[in-house]
């Protein structure tokens, strides 16, 4: 909606031109002229790009008059701009501890107005089960329950746990208005269920997915467990039956496997999956996680969607349309980029937001441990010189792990500012990137979220 202003005087007025001649394309140009703003595009997405820099705009100069009004007064310019990277992403653990519905609207808002395009949603993992699947309801009444939780750090000694049972999920119909939320301003969402490692909720729910015959419990620690789903046929059905769900669910292109940090060891120790091997024609252990990922991979193509996975996933990758998220470091979003695959660039030492911030950390809360510094998520760089194919390279995501994020302001607070260094890093182009003048650019959204009562770390 735009409003306008039919003062004699000072008519403004805001001209919104998109002629449809590139819909791919986000670039716009925003013109501030005398007696009017231009607009001008070639798709929606540089609608809703031009509007957000407009946005910007006003809350960078926008002052009160003392009455409590705050009349506007925008300079004259003309800003041709277009984003960098492809893949502006952020990705949020709701597994480990799961947020309200209302806070992932908050959320989406304000990726909005950074121009990230990516809401990636770790839906699943051995901590909790957080996607209402119709086909299997234990998947959230057992899968998304814990007994308890650890307390303190997962290294403290001797551990704690807090003796309350901790959980939830979202309902089909509240992703569903989600999704559609986030589409209106051009995010799409991208869903992870994480496989075959990362999953002992699902197990706890439906053990017959599981490699262990004992009783599995959601787990209440944190760190990586010791079950992995098995490879019986039963159990890629029903994988299929999830996924069937998802896709219906999320109309976006990609859908995220996980596949990270799975040891051969656990299936090695499984005489079932021993047995499995050798009915599936196959010799070593090493070639099961190559078999898993590219059985589902083949699923989730022939329904249209591209597959998604950290970057273990390239020891089983077959399939040229594979994303990779190097999240290890560069290094193997760099070899998958020179073998020909689409990488984003997640490396932990830049993008993970669960890190502390500051050196000084006694007066900081809990974090995970590692440190990224607002400088340098500021100096995250996906391409860098070694690439042969840049062009593979698809942009970069931010990651909020959220073992010691309890409360939406936790999350606040390792979020913001950093994300927004990441987006500027994701969006300018590097001769442009200058971290001083950020700096003091950052002032007025400093205060706008406040405003919006963002619970940010003040740098
Ligand atoms: C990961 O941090 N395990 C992707």
């Amino acid at each position: 909606d735009v409003s306008m202003t039919t003062d004699q005087d000072r008519a403004s007025v805001l001209i919104l031109s998109v002629d449809h001649t590139s819909e791919d394309s986000e670039a716009y140009q925003l013109e501030i002229e005398c007696r009017c703003v231009k607009l001008e595009t070639g798709s929606p997405r540089g609608v809703v790009h031009g509007l957000q820099t407009l946005n910007q705009l006003i809350y960078d100069i926008r002052t009160s008059d003392g009455n409590g009004a705050f009349p506007i007064k925008l300079p004259c310019l003309k800003i041709i701009d277009r984003p960098r990277f492809r893949w502006r992403g952020f990705m949020l653990d709701v597994s480990r501890h799961i947020f309200p519905i209302e806070f992932l609207y908050k959320l989406i808002e304000l990726l909005s107005f950074y121009k990230i395009n990516i809401f990636h949603l770790h839906l699943s993992d051995d901590q909790g089960w957080r996607l209402e699947i119709e086909r299997y309801p234990k998947l959230t009444q057992v899968g998304a329950w814990r007994s308890e939780s650890r307390l303190g750090h997962r290294l403290d000694s001797p551990a704690q746990f807090d003796g309350e049972t901790y959980g939830g999920f979202y309902t089909k119909a509240q992703i569903s208005s989600l999704v559609e939320f986030a589409g209106r301003r051009h995010i799409t969402i991208v869903p992870e269920i994480d496989m075959p490692g990362h999953a002992q909720a699902m197990i706890a729910a439906y053990p017959r997915l599981g490699i262990s015959t004992e009783d599995v419990q959601v787990w209440t620690d944190w760190g990586v467990s010791e079950h992995l789903l098995n490879v019986r046929e039963e159990t890629f059905e029903f994988i299929g039956h999830v996924l069937d769900e998802v896709i219906e669910l999320f109309p976006g292109p990609y859908i995220h496997l996980g596949g990270d940090e799975v040891s051969n060891e656990l299936w090695l120790r499984d005489p079932n999956t021993q047995a499995r091997l050798m009915s599936l024609g196959l010799n070593h252990v090493e070639e099961i996680y190559p078999y898993f990922i590219n059985r589902v991979t083949n699923y989730v193509e022939e329904r249209g969607r591209r597959v998604i996975g950290w970057d273990e996933i390239l020891s089983g990758v077959q399939s040229r349309d594979t994303i990779v998220m190097s999240w290890r470091g560069f290094e193997r979003g760099i070899a998958a980029a020179n073998a020909g695959q689409e990488v984003v660039m997640t490396p932990n030492e830049w993008t993970y937001l669960d890190t502390y911030q500051v050196e000084e950390q006694a007066s900081e809360p809990l974090a995970i441990g590692g440190l990224v510094t607002l400088e340098k998520a500021y100096s995250f760089e996906p391409l860098l010189p070694i690439l042969k194919l840049p062009e593979n390279v698809l942009g970069g995501q931010a990651q909020a792990w959220t073992e010691y994020m309890i409360l939406d302001e936790n999350v606040e607070y390792m979020v913001f500012p950093r994300l927004i260094a990441l987006a500027e890093a994701l969006w300018t182009p590097l001769a442009q990137r200058d971290f001083l003048g950020f700096s003091k650019r950052l002032a007025p959204h400093l205060r706008r979220l406040t405003e919006l009562g963002v619970s940010y770390r003040t740098p």
